[in-house]
């Protein structure tokens, strides 16, 4: 239990100038704009960092066009960060003076102390019939989101089982539940989220399936949604709700790369909690959902097809 999170994920991109139009409008702060460079944060510091794809700089791409080039993760003090690097076959530092690992699926992982703040966020409560929550009080409608941190990452694995072995013997994460030989829920700290990285199976075709920023709760994802679709940007999927995870979700098509998801509420795991095994089937990756997203404008569902071919389990 090394790493507390995602720090930053870095992005190699085709056209920063689109890059920019979208996190200003997702609810990113802009920290820096340059003409090679784009650095964007979340509540609590966690960044990303676009630069264009053919930056020498970055890492090779894993999969062709825009994609994440390299993911940072942090670790809680210097005590774990040199504990996980022991751990991991001491990798030396770069350059920048972070030590680096290339996952089986040829993306570059960075490592060093965390850099994000503390945030504390309070959810709005809910009301139920005998245990009224939230008293004389209304539930916020929100007219953008402002995403409080990169919550976790999912990839296609073009070999799911050195794939899983790798995150979990090497990097030190912990299964929170499973699709065995299909799926892996990956959690880096527990108590802590449900997932910080989940990989799917995918042998030839390694690649990133979405980046998913955490929101305060169901009227954040809802009410940034809307302003994303008023924006004029494209839903691929949501909103809608998770049986795995429980969190509710709303994903977006984005000049980044992948799709990007706003997602609220999902399961807290102690040391307590039961991992799941599950057989992949469409309806426990939605229990619900919108395939167009809603138009920002009528606040009305759009109508579309699911034509994305990601499978959605
Ligand atoms: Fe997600």
């Amino acid at each position: 239990m090394d790493f507390i999170g995602i720090d930053a994920v870095v992005f190699g991109v085709a056209d920063l100038q689109q890059c920019q139009r979208f996190l200003d409008d997702w609810g990113t702060r802009r920290i820096s704009a340059e003409h090679d460079c784009l650095v964007y944060e979340t509540q609590d510091g966690a960044e990303i960092i676009v630069r264009h794809k053919d930056d020498p700089s970055l890492p090779p791409p894993i999969e062709p066009g825009n994609t994440v080039r390299e993911v940072i993760w942090g670790a809680a003090d210097a005590d774990h960060l040199a504990c996980a690097l022991t751990r991991m076959g001491a990798p030396q530092p770069d350059a920048d003076g972070m030590p680096r690992l290339i996952d089986p699926n040829g993306l570059s992982l960075a490592f060093r102390v965390s850099r994000r703040r503390s945030v504390t966020v309070t959810a709005t409560p809910s009301n139920a019939p005998g245990s009224p929550m939230r008293i004389d009080r209304r539930s916020p409608v929100y007219d953008h989101a402002d995403p409080v941190t990169i919550g976790h990452v999912v990839l296609f694995a073009d070999n799911f089982a050195a794939m899983r072995t790798f995150y979990t013997d090497r990097i030190g994460f912990t299964v929170s539940d499973e699709y065995p030989g299909h799926g892996v829920f990956l959690r880096c700290q527990t108590p802590g989220p449900h997932h910080n990285l989940f990989i799917l199976n995918r042998p030839g075709k390694p690649g990133v399936n979405h980046v998913a920023f955490t929101v305060s709760d169901i009227h954040e994802v809802i009410g940034g949604g809307i302003a994303m679709a008023r924006h004029g940007w494209k839903t691929e999927i949501g909103p809608g709700r998770h049986p795995i995870s429980s969190a509710y979700f709303w994903y977006f098509h984005n000049p980044l790369g992948a799709p990007v998801e706003y997602y609220a509420d999902d399961d807290y795991c102690t040391e307590a909690w039961q991992p799941g095994v599950f057989v992949r089937k469409p309806e426990l990756f939605a229990e619900w959902a919108i395939a167009g997203g809603i138009d920002g404008t009528t606040r009305r569902q759009v109508v579309a097809l699911d034509d994305s071919g990601r499978g959605h389990a």
